[in-house]
Protein backbone atom coordinates (compact mmCIF):
# COMPACT_ATOMS: atom_id res chain seq x y z
CA UNK A 1 0.00 0.00 0.00
CA UNK A 2 2.58 2.37 1.09
CA UNK A 3 4.59 2.06 -2.25
CA UNK A 4 1.79 2.56 -4.10
CA UNK A 5 0.68 5.51 -2.69
CA UNK A 6 4.27 7.15 -2.75
CA UNK A 7 4.87 5.93 -6.48
CA UNK A 8 1.19 7.70 -7.42
CA UNK A 9 1.89 10.43 -5.31
CA UNK A 10 5.70 10.94 -7.27
CA UNK A 11 3.34 10.83 -10.19
CA UNK A 12 0.47 13.21 -9.33
CA UNK A 13 2.69 15.77 -7.52
CA UNK A 14 6.45 15.97 -8.29
CA UNK A 15 9.59 14.67 -6.21
CA UNK A 16 8.76 16.13 -3.13
CA UNK A 17 8.78 13.17 -0.66
CA UNK A 18 5.25 12.38 1.22
CA UNK A 19 4.46 11.26 4.54
CA UNK A 20 1.85 9.08 5.54
CA UNK A 21 -1.21 8.62 7.83
CA UNK A 22 -3.59 5.80 8.36
CA UNK A 23 -6.75 5.42 10.42
CA UNK A 24 -8.95 2.31 11.17
CA UNK A 25 -12.16 1.64 10.02
CA UNK A 26 -14.35 -0.10 12.92
CA UNK A 27 -17.08 -2.70 13.43
CA UNK A 28 -19.24 -2.28 16.67
CA UNK A 29 -19.94 -4.82 19.11
CA UNK A 30 -22.85 -3.34 20.79
CA UNK A 31 -24.79 -0.07 21.67
CA UNK A 32 -26.25 0.69 18.37
CA UNK A 33 -28.04 4.00 17.96
CA UNK A 34 -26.85 5.35 21.50
CA UNK A 35 -24.34 7.97 20.98
CA UNK A 36 -26.10 10.49 20.01
CA UNK A 37 -28.73 10.29 22.74
CA UNK A 38 -25.88 10.72 25.06
CA UNK A 39 -25.16 6.74 25.96
CA UNK A 40 -22.65 4.02 25.77
CA UNK A 41 -21.39 2.24 22.69
CA UNK A 42 -18.57 -0.65 22.61
CA UNK A 43 -16.76 -0.47 19.35
CA UNK A 44 -13.51 -1.83 18.00
CA UNK A 45 -11.23 -0.96 15.46
CA UNK A 46 -10.64 -2.92 12.68
CA UNK A 47 -7.43 -3.97 10.54
CA UNK A 48 -8.67 -2.05 7.36
CA UNK A 49 -7.72 1.81 6.72
CA UNK A 50 -7.81 4.34 4.86
CA UNK A 51 -4.29 5.73 4.34
CA UNK A 52 -3.29 9.02 2.87
CA UNK A 53 0.40 10.05 1.35
CA UNK A 54 0.72 13.92 1.94
CA UNK A 55 2.95 16.76 1.86
CA UNK A 56 2.47 20.68 2.10
CA UNK A 57 2.56 21.94 -1.58
CA UNK A 58 5.69 23.61 -2.69
CA UNK A 59 4.18 26.84 -3.80
CA UNK A 60 2.63 27.22 -0.40
CA UNK A 61 -0.49 27.67 -1.92
CA UNK A 62 -3.58 28.32 0.26
CA UNK A 63 -5.48 25.02 -0.83
CA UNK A 64 -5.68 21.24 -0.54
CA UNK A 65 -5.23 18.95 -3.65
CA UNK A 66 -6.07 15.32 -3.71
CA UNK A 67 -6.23 12.16 -5.78
CA UNK A 68 -8.06 9.43 -5.28
CA UNK A 69 -6.72 6.09 -6.01
CA UNK A 70 -9.91 4.03 -5.49
CA UNK A 71 -11.94 6.35 -7.27
CA UNK A 72 -9.06 7.36 -9.91
CA UNK A 73 -10.15 10.97 -9.44
CA UNK A 74 -8.32 14.59 -9.23
CA UNK A 75 -9.91 17.20 -7.03
CA UNK A 76 -8.65 20.63 -5.65
CA UNK A 77 -10.00 23.41 -3.63
CA UNK A 78 -9.07 26.68 -2.30
CA UNK A 79 -9.33 26.70 1.67
CA UNK A 80 -11.24 29.51 1.33
CA UNK A 81 -13.61 28.44 -0.71
CA UNK A 82 -14.26 26.01 1.21
CA UNK A 83 -18.29 25.31 2.50
CA UNK A 84 -20.84 22.80 3.50
CA UNK A 85 -21.86 20.26 0.59
CA UNK A 86 -25.39 20.45 -0.85
CA UNK A 87 -25.31 17.35 -3.02
CA UNK A 88 -23.92 13.82 -2.50
CA UNK A 89 -21.05 14.11 -1.00
CA UNK A 90 -17.78 12.59 -2.71
CA UNK A 91 -14.61 11.42 -0.98
CA UNK A 92 -12.51 14.44 -1.39
CA UNK A 93 -15.61 16.47 0.66
CA UNK A 94 -14.65 14.44 3.50
CA UNK A 95 -10.97 15.22 3.41
CA UNK A 96 -12.09 19.28 2.53
CA UNK A 97 -14.68 18.66 5.27
CA UNK A 98 -11.54 18.45 8.07
CA UNK A 99 -9.52 21.06 6.36
CA UNK A 100 -12.95 23.37 6.88
CA UNK A 101 -13.38 22.15 10.68
CA UNK A 102 -9.11 22.73 11.70
CA UNK A 103 -9.51 26.45 10.05
CA UNK A 104 -12.85 27.07 11.97
CA UNK A 105 -10.23 26.00 15.44
CA UNK A 106 -7.89 28.37 14.03
CA UNK A 107 -5.36 25.45 13.09
CA UNK A 108 -2.81 27.36 10.62
CA UNK A 109 -2.85 25.03 7.83
CA UNK A 110 -0.22 24.96 4.98
CA UNK A 111 -1.65 24.14 1.29
CA UNK A 112 -1.29 20.32 1.31
CA UNK A 113 -1.08 17.65 -1.37
CA UNK A 114 -1.95 14.62 -0.60
CA UNK A 115 -2.79 11.16 -2.05
CA UNK A 116 -6.00 8.62 -0.54
CA UNK A 117 -6.37 5.05 -1.03
CA UNK A 118 -8.32 2.41 1.33
CA UNK A 119 -9.71 -0.87 2.07
CA UNK A 120 -12.48 -0.20 4.32
CA UNK A 121 -15.79 -1.17 2.48
CA UNK A 122 -17.64 1.79 1.46
CA UNK A 123 -21.37 2.56 2.48
CA UNK A 124 -20.96 -0.71 4.60
CA UNK A 125 -21.21 0.25 8.17
CA UNK A 126 -17.69 0.04 9.03
CA UNK A 127 -17.19 3.49 8.55
CA UNK A 128 -14.86 4.21 5.89
CA UNK A 129 -15.81 7.95 6.07
CA UNK A 130 -14.76 8.79 10.04
CA UNK A 131 -11.56 6.57 9.03
CA UNK A 132 -11.18 8.81 5.93
CA UNK A 133 -11.69 12.04 8.37
CA UNK A 134 -9.68 10.57 10.57
CA UNK A 135 -6.44 9.70 8.14
CA UNK A 136 -6.85 13.77 7.04
CA UNK A 137 -7.14 15.22 10.69
CA UNK A 138 -3.40 12.83 11.26
CA UNK A 139 -1.86 14.14 8.12
CA UNK A 140 -3.49 18.23 8.54
CA UNK A 141 -2.05 18.22 12.56
CA UNK A 142 1.30 16.94 11.48
CA UNK A 143 1.58 19.28 8.34
CA UNK A 144 0.92 22.04 9.99
CA UNK A 145 2.89 20.56 13.68
CA UNK A 146 0.03 20.56 15.84
CA UNK A 147 0.20 17.99 18.68
CA UNK A 148 -2.12 15.11 18.16
CA UNK A 149 -5.40 15.35 19.86
CA UNK A 150 -7.35 12.12 19.34
CA UNK A 151 -10.07 13.36 21.24
CA UNK A 152 -10.22 16.89 19.22
CA UNK A 153 -9.84 15.14 16.14
CA UNK A 154 -12.68 13.09 16.64
CA UNK A 155 -14.91 16.06 17.48
CA UNK A 156 -14.10 17.36 14.14
CA UNK A 157 -14.91 14.52 12.33
CA UNK A 158 -18.23 14.81 14.00
CA UNK A 159 -18.63 18.16 13.28
CA UNK A 160 -17.75 17.35 9.22
CA UNK A 161 -20.79 14.64 9.29
CA UNK A 162 -23.10 17.26 10.82
CA UNK A 163 -22.28 20.25 9.66
CA UNK A 164 -20.03 19.90 6.28
CA UNK A 165 -21.83 16.78 4.37
CA UNK A 166 -25.32 16.57 6.70
CA UNK A 167 -25.47 13.30 8.46
CA UNK A 168 -26.48 14.08 11.83
CA UNK A 169 -24.12 11.42 13.04
CA UNK A 170 -23.03 10.55 16.81
CA UNK A 171 -19.16 10.40 17.36
CA UNK A 172 -18.38 6.36 18.16
CA UNK A 173 -17.51 5.69 14.37
CA UNK A 174 -14.96 9.15 14.82
CA UNK A 175 -13.97 7.99 18.39
CA UNK A 176 -13.05 4.27 17.32
CA UNK A 177 -10.87 5.31 14.60
CA UNK A 178 -8.63 7.88 16.54
CA UNK A 179 -8.48 6.71 19.99
CA UNK A 180 -8.82 2.71 19.58
CA UNK A 181 -6.25 0.61 22.05
CA UNK A 182 -4.68 -2.51 20.07
CA UNK A 183 -6.46 -5.68 21.40
CA UNK A 184 -9.28 -3.95 23.08
CA UNK A 185 -12.59 -3.05 22.34
CA UNK A 186 -13.88 0.88 23.53
CA UNK A 187 -16.26 1.01 26.27
CA UNK A 188 -17.05 4.88 25.25
CA UNK A 189 -19.56 7.29 27.36
CA UNK A 190 -20.48 9.69 24.51
CA UNK A 191 -21.48 12.45 27.51
CA UNK A 192 -18.31 12.91 28.48
CA UNK A 193 -16.07 11.42 25.88
CA UNK A 194 -14.42 9.32 28.60
CA UNK A 195 -12.89 5.53 27.76
CA UNK A 196 -12.33 2.28 29.27
CA UNK A 197 -10.57 -0.09 27.55
CA UNK A 198 -12.34 -3.47 27.41
CA UNK A 199 -9.26 -6.34 26.38
CA UNK A 200 -10.76 -9.22 23.83
CA UNK A 201 -10.85 -12.61 25.13
CA UNK A 202 -7.87 -13.67 23.47
CA UNK A 203 -9.63 -16.87 22.12
CA UNK A 204 -12.09 -14.95 20.49
CA UNK A 205 -12.12 -13.25 16.72
CA UNK A 206 -14.43 -10.55 15.48
CA UNK A 207 -16.02 -11.88 12.10
CA UNK A 208 -17.69 -9.34 9.84
CA UNK A 209 -20.35 -10.46 7.57
CA UNK A 210 -20.76 -8.28 4.73
CA UNK A 211 -24.40 -8.14 3.24
CA UNK A 212 -23.50 -6.23 -0.06
CA UNK A 213 -26.81 -4.25 0.16
CA UNK A 214 -26.59 -0.30 0.78
CA UNK A 215 -29.85 1.94 0.96
CA UNK A 216 -30.23 5.19 -0.70
CA UNK A 217 -32.00 6.43 1.85
CA UNK A 218 -30.13 5.65 4.68
CA UNK A 219 -29.15 9.46 5.38
CA UNK A 220 -32.66 10.61 5.88
CA UNK A 221 -33.92 7.67 7.63
CA UNK A 222 -30.95 7.57 9.90
CA UNK A 223 -31.65 11.53 10.89
CA UNK A 224 -35.34 10.71 11.20
CA UNK A 225 -34.32 8.17 13.68
CA UNK A 226 -32.31 11.20 15.30
CA UNK A 227 -36.07 13.57 15.59
CA UNK A 228 -37.71 10.32 17.41
CA UNK A 229 -35.21 10.32 20.14
CA UNK A 230 -35.54 14.31 20.06
CA UNK A 231 -39.49 13.60 20.33
CA UNK A 232 -38.92 11.51 23.45
CA UNK A 233 -36.76 13.69 25.42
CA UNK A 234 -39.11 16.50 24.92
CA UNK A 235 -42.26 14.25 25.67
CA UNK A 236 -40.62 13.07 28.92
CA UNK A 237 -39.26 16.53 30.07
CA UNK A 238 -43.12 17.14 30.63
CA UNK A 239 -42.83 14.78 33.28
CA UNK A 240 -38.94 15.46 34.87
CA UNK A 241 -37.32 18.81 33.90
CA UNK A 242 -33.61 17.81 34.22
CA UNK A 243 -33.63 15.32 30.82
CA UNK A 244 -31.30 16.07 28.81
CA UNK A 245 -30.74 13.01 26.47
CA UNK A 246 -32.72 9.34 26.29
CA UNK A 247 -29.39 8.40 28.65
CA UNK A 248 -31.28 9.94 32.22
CA UNK A 249 -34.64 8.61 30.95
CA UNK A 250 -35.29 4.63 32.13
CA UNK A 251 -38.08 2.54 31.18
CA UNK A 252 -40.20 3.54 34.07
CA UNK A 253 -39.35 7.17 33.09
CA UNK A 254 -40.28 6.79 29.27
CA UNK A 255 -44.11 4.65 30.67
CA UNK A 256 -45.02 7.29 32.49
CA UNK A 257 -44.71 9.55 29.62
CA UNK A 258 -46.21 7.13 27.08
CA UNK A 259 -49.41 8.97 26.41
CA UNK A 260 -47.77 12.21 25.67
CA UNK A 261 -45.96 10.42 22.65
CA UNK A 262 -46.97 8.55 19.75
CA UNK A 263 -46.52 4.96 19.65
CA UNK A 264 -42.94 4.93 16.96
CA UNK A 265 -41.06 7.56 19.00
CA UNK A 266 -42.05 5.27 22.25
CA UNK A 267 -40.53 2.54 20.24
CA UNK A 268 -37.66 3.44 19.49
CA UNK A 269 -36.56 5.59 22.78
CA UNK A 270 -37.20 1.86 24.74
CA UNK A 271 -34.76 0.14 22.43
CA UNK A 272 -32.38 3.28 23.31
CA UNK A 273 -32.95 2.83 27.26
CA UNK A 274 -32.05 -0.69 26.99
CA UNK A 275 -29.32 -0.68 24.47
CA UNK A 276 -27.66 1.34 26.96
CA UNK A 277 -27.74 -1.34 29.39
CA UNK A 278 -27.32 -3.86 27.44
CA UNK A 279 -23.39 -2.50 26.41
CA UNK A 280 -22.49 -1.92 29.77
CA UNK A 281 -23.08 -5.72 30.36
CA UNK A 282 -21.69 -6.24 27.70
CA UNK A 283 -18.65 -4.55 28.24
CA UNK A 284 -18.37 -6.29 32.06
CA UNK A 285 -18.92 -9.97 30.21
CA UNK A 286 -16.32 -9.03 28.18
CA UNK A 287 -13.80 -7.35 30.68
CA UNK A 288 -14.63 -10.99 33.14
CA UNK A 289 -14.00 -13.08 30.06
CA UNK A 290 -17.62 -14.36 30.46
CA UNK A 291 -18.33 -15.90 26.91
CA UNK A 292 -21.50 -17.64 27.69
CA UNK A 293 -23.48 -14.17 28.32
CA UNK A 294 -22.25 -12.47 25.04
CA UNK A 295 -24.74 -14.57 22.99
CA UNK A 296 -28.14 -13.58 24.62
CA UNK A 297 -26.47 -9.92 24.45
CA UNK A 298 -26.04 -9.56 21.03
CA UNK A 299 -29.18 -11.45 20.50
CA UNK A 300 -31.56 -8.72 21.96
CA UNK A 301 -29.95 -6.28 20.54
CA UNK A 302 -30.57 -7.46 17.08
CA UNK A 303 -34.10 -7.80 17.82
CA UNK A 304 -34.77 -4.51 19.44
CA UNK A 305 -32.93 -3.30 16.43
CA UNK A 306 -34.89 -5.35 14.07
CA UNK A 307 -38.54 -4.64 15.95
CA UNK A 308 -38.00 -1.56 17.55
CA UNK A 309 -36.03 0.57 15.99
CA UNK A 310 -36.54 -0.72 12.36
CA UNK A 311 -32.96 -0.72 10.96
CA UNK A 312 -32.32 -3.91 9.70
CA UNK A 313 -33.08 -5.88 6.89
CA UNK A 314 -34.19 -9.44 5.48
CA UNK A 315 -30.22 -9.61 4.41
CA UNK A 316 -28.89 -8.97 7.73
CA UNK A 317 -31.92 -11.07 9.62
CA UNK A 318 -30.67 -13.97 7.62
CA UNK A 319 -26.89 -13.94 7.87
CA UNK A 320 -27.25 -13.32 11.74
CA UNK A 321 -29.50 -16.28 12.02
CA UNK A 322 -26.58 -18.11 9.97
CA UNK A 323 -24.18 -17.28 11.90
CA UNK A 324 -25.48 -18.05 15.27
CA UNK A 325 -26.77 -21.38 14.40
CA UNK A 326 -22.63 -22.52 13.88
CA UNK A 327 -21.61 -24.05 16.93
CA UNK A 328 -18.61 -21.39 17.15
CA UNK A 329 -20.62 -18.52 16.89
CA UNK A 330 -20.59 -16.79 20.53
CA UNK A 331 -22.59 -14.08 19.12
CA UNK A 332 -23.93 -12.26 16.46
CA UNK A 333 -25.79 -9.17 15.23
CA UNK A 334 -25.87 -6.44 12.93
CA UNK A 335 -23.90 -3.07 13.12
CA UNK A 336 -23.66 0.13 12.15
CA UNK A 337 -26.27 2.50 11.05
CA UNK A 338 -28.12 -0.32 9.43
CA UNK A 339 -30.60 -0.52 6.64
CA UNK A 340 -28.20 -2.64 5.04
CA UNK A 341 -24.63 -3.22 5.42
CA UNK A 342 -22.84 -5.74 8.03
CA UNK A 343 -23.28 -8.08 10.48
CA UNK A 344 -21.07 -8.97 13.25
CA UNK A 345 -20.09 -12.22 14.94
CA UNK A 346 -17.35 -12.71 17.65
CA UNK A 347 -16.78 -16.99 16.76
CA UNK A 348 -14.02 -18.87 18.50
CA UNK A 349 -10.64 -18.38 17.18
CA UNK A 350 -10.52 -22.41 16.77
CA UNK A 351 -13.57 -22.43 14.84
CA UNK A 352 -13.34 -19.07 13.22
CA UNK A 353 -11.93 -21.16 9.48
CA UNK A 354 -15.19 -23.37 9.43
CA UNK A 355 -17.18 -20.05 10.24
CA UNK A 356 -16.15 -18.01 7.15
CA UNK A 357 -16.50 -21.09 5.20
CA UNK A 358 -19.94 -21.97 6.10
CA UNK A 359 -20.72 -18.36 6.06
CA UNK A 360 -19.61 -17.43 2.86
CA UNK A 361 -22.61 -19.17 1.07
CA UNK A 362 -25.09 -16.93 2.57
CA UNK A 363 -23.65 -13.28 2.83
CA UNK A 364 -21.65 -11.44 0.10
CA UNK A 365 -18.11 -10.66 1.68
CA UNK A 366 -16.71 -12.19 4.78
CA UNK A 367 -13.48 -10.28 6.60
CA UNK A 368 -12.22 -11.92 9.68
CA UNK A 369 -10.66 -8.85 11.46
CA UNK A 370 -7.51 -8.29 13.64
CA UNK A 371 -8.72 -5.60 16.45
CA UNK A 372 -6.03 -2.48 15.87
CA UNK A 373 -5.38 0.41 17.57
CA UNK A 374 -6.24 4.26 16.42
CA UNK A 375 -4.85 7.11 13.42
CA UNK A 376 -1.50 6.82 13.41
CA UNK A 377 1.16 8.48 11.49
CA UNK A 378 3.58 6.13 9.60
CA UNK A 379 7.17 6.71 9.96
CA UNK A 380 9.33 5.84 6.88
CA UNK A 381 5.76 3.45 5.84
CA UNK A 382 6.02 1.86 9.56
CA UNK A 383 3.27 2.22 12.65
CA UNK A 384 5.42 5.08 15.06
C1 LIG B 1 -23.51 5.41 12.29
C2 LIG B 1 -23.19 6.74 12.94
C3 LIG B 1 -22.81 6.55 14.41
C4 LIG B 1 -23.87 5.71 15.15
C5 LIG B 1 -24.22 4.46 14.35
C6 LIG B 1 -25.37 3.71 14.95
O1 LIG B 1 -22.37 4.62 12.25
O2 LIG B 1 -22.12 7.38 12.27
O3 LIG B 1 -22.61 7.80 15.02
O4 LIG B 1 -24.99 6.48 15.43
O5 LIG B 1 -24.54 4.75 13.01
O6 LIG B 1 -25.04 3.19 16.20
Amino acid sequence: MIERLAACFQKHFGSNRPRFARAPGRVNLIGEHTDYNEGFVLPVAIDRYVTVAYAPNPDNLSRLCGYSVDFEQSRSAAYGKLGPVSSAPSWFDYAAGMAWALRQEKVALPGLDFVVSGNVPMGAGLSSSAALELAMARAFFDASGTPWDGRLAAKLGQRVENDYIGLKSGIMDQMASSLSECGAAMLLDCRDLSIESVPMPEELTVVVMDTGTRRELATSAYNQRRESCEAAVAAVRHQARSTRALRDVSVELLDAARSSMDETTYRRALHVIRENGRTLDMARSLGQGDIESLDVLMAESHESLRELYEVSSPELDRVVRSARRHPGCRGARMTGAGFGGCAVALVDREHESSFADELRASTAEIYKCEVVSGAEILESGSPS
